[in-house]
């Protein structure tokens, strides 16, 4: 009977492990309710009185080492090291691969970049807009006909809340709640209910251009614009066509010479050799009244483009579809860009 403690003291003190799991088969086996400890103290009144007090010594003692061994092992192996355990640091990594930036994303970046080297800086805004900062305050007022120029979608009615149809709307944002003078471009997703096909999306992206302070010219406008295009493109002949847009006075739409030299110059171009790129003009005196700048204090210039248009242009995207498809073999075809 001695004997047989005797192994299990042994048994206890020789018993070490850095796994939380067999620590606790180990607990189980002396401590549980079924365990070793539990027999022990079962056959305490078997035992003849005269060894009784020696028996019951010796299972103190073995319960005692049992517990302590538990904590010890616990203090040990606790926490970190016991979930590193079977951390082998020679094995080889887990790959993952980097993402790439959506081309929609790499020319936006790269407009930011050329307009932030003349001061101008990013501003945004929602795309869920009220009526006034999306058609009224830009000079639409209601029953405008410019505003049928431009599909709406509009989740709620009276008053009217819509998803903005260009980034226009931020100008408003801004001159709110700003003083002049400033620079600013605010770049963002806008929505047209339009069919959707291989040249034009309810969803696409702008970025709307913004300048306003004392003395501003048409000419800063155009030598602006012809600094954009030589840098993105490397194109610097330009020429604007006058043209409408109720919140700029005079307007114009701005085409870039891109040339004749291959046949798709002939086939994007139409065999003119000039491409469309942007609206913009003066901003007209009644929109600064809307947000209460002066006119006759301030003026400035403001442009709209389409970045999926240039994007298609640059990278010769046949298919707008393509930007929302989410394949990752056209995206991948960007890892190098950043
Ligand atoms: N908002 C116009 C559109 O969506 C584009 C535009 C034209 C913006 C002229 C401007 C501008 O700021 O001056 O078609």
């Amino acid at each position: 009977m001695f004997e047989n403690i005797k192994n299990y003291l042994q048994e206890v003190e020789q018993f070490t492990s850095i796994k939380s799991d067999e620590i606790e088969l180990f607990r189980i086996k002396y401590l549980g309710k079924k365990g070793i400890l539990n027999d022990l103290f079962t056959q305490f009144k078997e035992v003849p009185n005269e060894q009784k007090k020696e028996y019951g010594q010796q299972i103190n003692k073995l319960k005692q080492a049992v517990t302590e061994k538990i904590e010890s092992l616990k203090e040990t192996f606790s926490g970190e090291n016991d979930k590193n355990s079977d951390l082998d640091l020679t094995r080889p990594g887990v790959p993952y691969s980097l993402g790439s930036r959506h081309p929609i994303h790499i020319i936006r970046n790269k407009i930011i970049d050329i307009f932030k080297k003349i001061g101008f800086s990013v501003a945004d805004g929602p795309e869920i807009e009220d009526d006034w900062h999306n058609f009224t305050a830009l000079n639409m007022p209601e029953y405008h006909p410019a505003r049928d120029m431009q599909d709406t979608f509009f989740i709620e009615l009276n008053p009217d809340r819509v998803l903005r149809t260009h980034t226009s709307s931020v100008q408003i944002q801004y001159m709110e709640q700003n003083n002049p003078p400033f620079r600013i471009l605010s770049p963002g997703r806008v929505y047209r209910n339009e069919d959707i096909s291989a040249r034009s999306h309810c969803m696409f992206h702008q970025i709307e251009g913004l300048y306003i302070d004392s003395n501003v010219s048409f000419a800063d406008l155009k030598h602006t614009l012809q600094y954009f295009t030589t840098e993105l493109f490397g194109k610097s002949e330009i020429r604007m066509r006058p043209s409408y847009f109720p919140f700029t006075e005079p307007s114009a739409e701005v085409d870039v010479y891109w040339g004749l030299e291959t046949e798709t110059d002939y086939r994007i171009t139409k065999g003119t050799g000039w491409l469309e790129i942007l609206g913009c003009g003066m901003v007209d005196p009644n929109v600064l009244k809307n947000v209460n700048i002066d006119p006759d204090k301030y003026s400035g210039f403001a442009f709209g483009m389409g970045i999926e248009r240039i994007v298609m242009l640059m990278y010769q995207f046949g298919d707008i579809r393509m930007f929302t498809e989410n394949d990752i073999r056209m995206l991948q075809q960007f890892s190098q860009e950043i």
